[in-house]
């Protein structure tokens, strides 16, 4: 480990405790002025300390960086399961795994951001990924399923963020067919699932599922295009490091529930969480915009509907607006 990460540790173990440059030069034998560089060098990044004379410096309890060892300390005994990298910017968490994926990456690897400049929704959208107001995830599967299974990846990811979020900030999550999360109407987060199919057997070679979460808004709010849509789970900074534990959450309920990916355990969960069965929707991303009712969830996660001429049918895939 470098100096910077070696040191950040340390302080994400003990934050709100002050740590003296003599100390950490001394248990990571460097210089104080090393010491020094690497404290800037977190500050350059958003990590915010308190210094004072004598005492020397201490990671505050407020600062709120994403960072491996801060999602690492509420992981707990878990951490050593996951190989998990953090940047700050990257294109796309997704693309960023795929391509380790490719290299043969193990299950279990994460990647996290602060921020994405290429972050990707469903049906080819973009997701708006701004730096610092977001969680931007994405962890790399190795199911042994065929890839009619594959919804429930998604399902469990929904579950585990509405859980997560939930349990956090004490408001309550629900769940939009099939994968958005949302908080009093608006989504606050969403998930994107993809796979690596071998073709000549049909196996799934990987699965990345990306999670993308508004943990509050961006200066200057949404843009025009999801404003009447979008939302974040606190309208202000919180503080008490969120993101990482936010993280922590959500991988730790994800691969739980992943784990026991045929027995479907969370599915009464997802079921209970919908927003979706019951009210009237349009259904999108299959040809022209239809409306319907939505009546109810199969044990497949497809969402049944009946349409206004009357006929049903169940949705594998696409999308669906609910109206009000
Ligand atoms: C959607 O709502 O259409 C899905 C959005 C998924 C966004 C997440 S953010 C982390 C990961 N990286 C991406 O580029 N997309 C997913």
């Amino acid at each position: 480990m470098s100096v910077r990460e070696d040191i950040l540790e340390l302080f994400e173990q003990n934050r709100g405790k002050y740590l003296s440059g003599e100390e950490l030069a001394a248990r990571f034998n460097v210089s104080r002025s090393a010491v020094w560089k690497a404290v800037k060098q977190l500050e350059a990044e958003g990590y915010e300390f308190d210094a004072s004379t004598g005492r020397g410096y201490s990671l505050r309890i407020d600062s709120d960086v994403i960072s491996k060892s801060g999602i690492e300390k509420y992981l707990g005994n878990e951490a050593g399961r996951y190989d998990i990298r953090v940047y700050k910017t990257v294109t796309s968490t997704n693309t960023v795994l795929k391509e380790m994926a490719a290299d043969g990456a193990a299950e279990g690897t994460v990647v996290a951001a602060e921020g994405q400049t290429a972050g990707r929704g469903r049906m080819n959208r973009r997701f708006h990924s701004p730096l610092g107001t977001g969680l931007y995830l994405s962890i790399l599967l190795r199911p042994v399923i065929n890839a009619g299974e594959a919804l429930f990846i998604t399902t469990a990811a929904a579950v585990a963020v509405a859980r997560t979020v939930e349990d956090i900030s004490g408001k309550k999550a629900g769940i939009k067919w099939v994968n958005d999360v949302l908080i009093d109407g608006r989504k606050i987060c969403g998930i994107l699932t993809e796979a690596s199919l071998n073709m000549e057997s049909g196996e799934m070679q990987y699965a990345v599922c990306g999670i993308g979460v508004n943990i509050t808004p961006p200066a200057g709010g949404f843009p025009e295009e999801i404003r009447d849509i979008a939302g974040a789970v606190f309208d202000d900074p919180p503080g008490s490091d969120v993101k990482n534990r936010i993280a922590a959450g959500i991988i730790k309920k994800f691969m739980e529930y992943y784990n026991m990916l045929p027995e479907h355990e969370f599915f009464t969960e997802y079921v209970s969480r919908s927003v979706t069965v019951g009210e009237r929707i349009t259904v999108l991303g299959r040809g022209e915009p239809r409306k319907a009712l939505a009546l109810s969830i199969d044990s497949s996660c497809g969402l049944l509907v009946r349409y206004e001429d009357g006929s049903e049918e169940v949705l594998n895939s696409g999308e669906v607006s609910i109206r009000r």
